[in-house]
């Protein structure tokens, strides 16, 4: 996707802290910091991938991005304003463009509501439609697109597939008539036949309707298959996000390049060079000096220890943050 397009959503150094109690940590307070300056640009009609393992802090950008969750400091800048400064009531409006689909539809849809009602649930909310036949029109007709029918209006969460169920949950937030969808891990908990025909509907969808996805995924073989750009994340943060192609072609970042070479033998993408990673994911909680990857890192330099790189734009289009890219700041500070 050409970086000199507009984009439709900007990040900017997006943080969000827990604070948490244990009685490992003594009973005290601690802060555990989730998102630790994330900066991105979503481009309309795009899908932006988002990968990192467990605990990285991709579903917490996710609600901070579409204001489930508010951030403790800087901006999601989305139709001109910084949404994150916006009042509740400001965003009522926005909440409608901007929609999230997440990973278990079981959990995330009313087992009391039907097909009917928990798609026409959102329109009541938003007061979109207030005749109820032309509602109950809207509901099938997005059930359609969906690759559901009439025989399905009536039925409840438990007496659909998990395939379906996510058909479902994803009629729910087209009925709204979003711009940007926040997906997180919505093919994770289905079966990999059925991956396919979901990853399937939401490429069809994407076409049709100019939907741009932030599509969040730990799974490299689905983030290939729908990424046009790809995000990766480490421990709270962003630390290289380039073109899909480009990801496998060139990884730069040590930790990319570790991501890749763990891809399965069987698995149909190209294996990356082996680089693996010593030891564990430090903790999130308190505060980390240096680059985060710096006690793992095979291409460690003293610098990595003190200072945290900046996500920097190396090649057109090609951001990484690793002082092995950023030689001049590495130069200027030894
Ligand atoms: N409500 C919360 N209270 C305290 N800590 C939280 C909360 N939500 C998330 N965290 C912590 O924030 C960090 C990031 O969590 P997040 O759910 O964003 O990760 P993730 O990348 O989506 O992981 P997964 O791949 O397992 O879904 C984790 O350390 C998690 O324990
Ligand atoms: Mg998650």
């Amino acid at each position: 996707m050409p970086e000199t397009k507009t984009p439709i959503l900007q990040v900017k150094n997006l943080r969000k802290d827990y604070k948490i109690r244990s009685s490992k940590l003594g009973g005290k307070p601690r802060i555990l910091h989730a998102l630790s300056g994330v900066s991105l640009d979503v481009y309309e009609g795009e899908t932006l991938g988002v990968i990192g393992e467990s605990g990285c802090g991709k579903s917490t950008l996710g609600k901070c991005i579409v204001q489930l969750t508010r951030a403790n400091s800087g901006e999601v800048i989305y139709g001109g304003n910084n949404i994150c400064a916006l009042s509740n009531s400001d965003l009522r409006p926005i909440r409608k463009e901007l929609q999230m689909v997440f990973q278990d539809p079981y959990s995330s849809l009313d087992p009391r509501f039907t097909t009917r009602a928990a798609i026409e649930e959102p329109l009541l909310i938003h007061r979109m439609e207030p005749n109820a036949a032309k509602r109950r029109e809207m509901v099938l007709s997005i059930l359609r697109e969906v690759g559901l029918d009439v025989q399905h209006m009536h039925r409840y969460p438990h007496e659909f597939s998990g395939g379906q169920r996510q058909r479902i949950s994803v009629a729910r937030a087209l009925v709204l008539e979003p711009k940007v969808i926040v997906c997180d891990e919505p093919v994770s908990a289905l079966d990999v036949s059925v991956q396919a025909q979901v990853l399937n509907l939401f490429s069809s969808l994407q076409k049709q309707r100019n939907l741009t996805y932030l599509f969040i995924s730990h799974d490299l073989g689905v983030i290939k298959h729908i990424s046009d750009r790809v995000a990766i994340m480490y421990l709270g943060t962003v630390v290289e996000l380039c073109g899909a192609h480009e990801i496998y072609q060139n990884p730069l970042h040590p930790y990319t390049k570790a991501l890749l070479s763990a891809i399965p033998p069987d698995s149909p993408f190209e294996k990356g060079k082996q680089l693996p990673l010593s030891g564990e994911i430090p903790s999130p909680i308190g505060d980390l000096i240096g680059c985060p990857l710096a006690g793992r890192c095979p291409n460690r330099m003293d610098l990595c220890t003190q200072t945290r790189p900046a996500l920097t734009e190396v090649f057109p289009g090609h951001r990484v943050a690793c002082f092995l890219y950023h030689k001049e700041e590495y130069k200027e500070e030894t």
